[in-house]
């Protein structure tokens, strides 16, 4: 049976230009056309973990628009259950821009509308109402640093498995990884550049451990073509390399890995076999364009393992 998966974070809409390179400052570059996909980097992981098997729920917010509206018909297609998402008057949904090079790299901008507004006490309390039926609460950053607070402190509080991804790294966002004593901390799955921001500079494990013994927690660097780092607080515990594939878009991966993570920590999966999965279905999610377009089923992950 699946696990119940809260997921806390963006909804976006994303327009996607296909081109030979990604543009440098002041520059212009041309593709073929754009293409409108769902995103947001909450509403992408509660995709893939849907996908995985997962009873989820998303707590966000959209503007009081057809853009939000398509985004919630989007998600609940997918099994989505999207009460939690509140419907802001004033404020428009949430929009990427995303340039996608012949390489599948990416270059993202944000307008957060509705996101910006997603609020501390009615985030508290649509977590609160949800808890005693939740078994992984996943958080990610492109919502304000006090909503992604009070997920990490209610959710550890009562201890539920909390991840953490920590995308982007926001100003403040360090001081919430310090456990209250006797607790213990979110389950971090930053990239490589975003461990820097947490750590400052050095070796990567050495950086990886050090974080995992202040949040007295495992923390997993997703280092996207070289596969993913999981580490304990006593030190490293595997590197999993890179599974084959054949990158078309790399936008959407990262939140890929932690939504199939959070649906098989939540179904009772032990850390590194989840890990495993969801470094399966990272592999498999960047081989179309569009952030969910990839996004493999369960039978796909187990199949590719
Ligand atoms: O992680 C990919 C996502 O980042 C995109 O879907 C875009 O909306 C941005 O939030």
């Amino acid at each position: 049976m699946g696990g119940r998966v809260v997921v806390v974070g963006a909804v976006n809409v994303d327009f996607v230009v296909a081109a030979d390179r990604l543009p440098g400052p002041g520059e212009t570059v041309v593709g073929p056309r754009v293409e409108r996909f769902g995103g947001g980097k909450g509403a992408n992981a509660a995709v893939a973990a849907a996908r995985a098997g997962a009873d989820v729920r998303l707590i966000g917010a959209v503007g009081d628009d057809d853009t939000g509206r398509v985004a919630l018909d989007e998600l609940r297609a997918d099994g989505v259950r999207v009460d939690g998402v509140a419907v802001l008057d004033g404020v428009p949904t949430g929009v990427a821009v995303i340039v996608v090079d012949a390489a599948g790299e990416n270059q993202i901008a944000v307008g957060a509308g509705a996101n910006g507004g997603v609020e501390r006490d009615r985030v508290r309390d649509a977590l609160v109402d949800a808890l005693p039926d939740v078994d992984c609460v996943l958080v990610s950053t492109e919502i304000p640093l006090a909503a992604v607070a009070v997920v990490v402190e209610t959710a550890t509080a009562v201890g539920v498995p909390c991840v953490l991804n920590p995308a982007p790294v926001l100003p403040g966002l360090a001081g919430l990884l310090v456990p209250r004593p006797g607790l213990r901390g979110p389950l971090l799955t930053p990239n490589v550049g975003e461990l820097a921001a947490l750590t400052g500079p050095g070796p990567t494990g050495v950086r990886a451990v050090g974080l995992a013994a202040r949040t007295g927690a495992a923390v997993i660097v997703t280092l996207g073509g070289e596969g993913a780092l999981v580490v304990e607080p006593g030190g490293v515990v595997e590197h999993l390399p890179p599974r084959p594939t054949t990158v078309c878009d790399t936008t959407g991966a990262g939140d890929t890995f932690n939504g199939v993570l959070a649906a098989r920590l939540a179904a009772g999966v032990g850390l590194l076999d989840a890990a495993r999965a969801a470094n399966a279905a990272a592999a498999l999610s960047v081989r179309h364009i569009g952030a969910r377009a990839g996004m493999p089923t369960a039978d796909l992950i187990t199949g590719s393992m």
